[in-house]
């Protein structure tokens, strides 16, 4: 088979494809049992980064969790180049009412948390039911100040990592898996 494009760019996978589908799944059952007693869950997705992650998990929920319904949010963090600010800006914001529903936040990374902090005051002023969150990837950063986390996918270390729904420039979103881009790629470490 051909080289696809984006191989030469890529100095190695943090995470593969096939690590990507069994993690979900396993995120979906323990998700699966801890809300068994749920009527309905409300998965809100952050734009761009979680989408697909969001759209794995939610197939793999939706076989043997409650019924679901989608949301999705966009947000953006301001801050010095890479690092995020803990002020945020929402740029898409939810279409609907949240009171009194159970909401779970699908993430795509957490590195500071500093977003994340942000987001779940914001999605606890709207008056959710309860409000935890599901994240594919977490930086060592997070283990301090980072909200504490029920559902992590996977441990990674502090670097710029692109695939799966995560970007450098709007680019590498495509990649089935998580990896670190060549630094003649172009990505701040
Ligand atoms: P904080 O620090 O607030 O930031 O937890 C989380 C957001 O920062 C972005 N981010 C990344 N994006 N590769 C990316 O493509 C990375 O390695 C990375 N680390 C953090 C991302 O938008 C996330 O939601
Ligand atoms: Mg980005």
């Amino acid at each position: 088979m051909q080289a696809r494009w984006y191989e030469a760019d890529i100095e190695r996978v943090i995470v593969t494809e096939e690590q990507i589908r069994e993690k979900t799944a396993d995120l979906a059952k323990q998700v699966a049992a801890d809300y068994g007693s749920v009527n309905e869950l409300l998965l809100v997705c952050i734009l761009k980064g979680a989408v697909m992650f969001m759209a794995d998990f939610t197939r793999e929920l939706g076989r043997i969790g409650p019924p679901l319904e989608l949301e999705f949010m966009s947000a953006a963090s301001y801050g010095q180049g890479t690092t995020s600010s803990g002020v945020v800006r929402v740029r898409a914001d939810l279409d609907r009412s949240i009171a009194g529903r159970h909401v779970l936040v699908v993430e795509d990374i957490i590195d500071s948390g500093l977003t994340l902090s942000w987001l779940l005051k914001y999605l606890a002023s709207r008056g959710a039911a309860s409000v935890e969150v599901v994240t594919l990837l977490r930086k060592p950063e997070a283990m301090r100040s980072a909200p504490p986390l029920k559902y992590v996918g996977f441990d990674i270390p502090t670097e710029f990592v692109v695939g799966y729904g995560l970007d450098y420039n709007e680019r590498y979103r495509e990649l089935p898996y998580v990896g670190v881009l060549r630094p003649e790629a172009g990505a701040a470490s």
